[in-house]
């Protein structure tokens, strides 16, 4: 009979909140950075749009008014960017563009027609979501630049007229840019059934993990087979290794 120690414990595979295996996609540390730049992100663009454009101004009572909207965006925009900086320094070395990627992006017309079976192996990211990161950290630094000089309680004393109007300018750009961006991202994370459940709940299929990434569920299944191995090899060391 198998001692109570030889038995697997639930510690040693990821199940879902339903009891299946799953695979752990974000840890919940990744999982609430994500949600906090997602939360600023929203403010962000709802008084940003308010300062735009008199047409929107009315939102400005979501914050307390004009004056408090004003004094509120930069602050929430300072926390977005190092909430968004602390998930590019999780998630960057994932994001590098390689051979295959280009030829996922050769065929976006297999992409947009769900032909997933036609395409490269994707592995933890794919090429789109390659793309949008880098847009992201792109855009995020030039409305942290252009916005630190227009933020006129500490800065923009510092700067002659014509380059606080092109850093309003260019702000305005970027804004539109992320918020385009953003919703895209929103898009697909819909659209790929699965994945909003991994940004929540950290986890996903293998099924979905094969679907949709299937070099990167390549990797999670070796490296299981790996662990595995090893603690057979732990618990009897004389069992020949498969
Ligand atoms: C506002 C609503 C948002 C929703 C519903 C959403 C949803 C998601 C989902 C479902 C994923 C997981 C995708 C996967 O694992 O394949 C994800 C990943 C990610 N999201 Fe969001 N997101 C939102 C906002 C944002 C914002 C505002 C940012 C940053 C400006 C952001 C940055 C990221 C990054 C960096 C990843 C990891 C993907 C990578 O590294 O390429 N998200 N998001």
């Amino acid at each position: 009979m198998s001692s109570k120690a030889d038995r697997p414990v639930r510690d040693d595979f990821v199940v879902d909140n339903q009891g299946r295996p799953a695979i752990e996609r974000y840890t919940p540390n990744e999982r609430s950075n994500h949600w906090l730049t997602a939360i600023c992100f929203v403010l962000l663009a709802l008084s940003g749009l308010a300062l735009f454009h008199p047409a929107m101004f009315w939102l400005t009572a979501l914050f307390g008014g004009g004056p408090w909207t004003r004094i509120l965006h930069p602050f929430i925009g300072v926390v977005m960017f190092v909430s968004f900086l602390v998930l590019v320094i999780r998630f960057w070395h994932h994001n590098f563009l390689h051979a295959n990627d280009r030829q996922w992006m050769k065929q976006m017309g297999d992409v947009l027609n769900n032909r997933e079976e036609r395409l490269p192996k994707v592995g933890r990211y794919n090429a789109g979501q390659k793309v949008l990161f880098w847009v992201l950290l792109v855009s995020m630094v030039c409305l942290l630049l252009t916005g630190l000089v227009m933020w006129r309680a500490y800065f923009s004393h510092l700067f002659p007229i014509g380059i606080i109007r092109l850093a309003s300018l260019l702000h305005a750009f970027f804004g539109f840019v992320i918020i385009c961006s953003i919703i895209v991202h929103i898009y697909a994370a819909i659209w790929v059934k699965g994945s909003i459940k991994a940004m929540t709940q950290g986890t996903v299929s293998y099924a979905w993990a094969r679907k949709h990434h299937t070099a990167w569920y390549e990797e999670v299944v070796d490296r299981e087979q790996g662990h595995a191995r090893r603690a057979a090899e732990r618990r009897d060391p004389s069992a020949p290794v498969a």
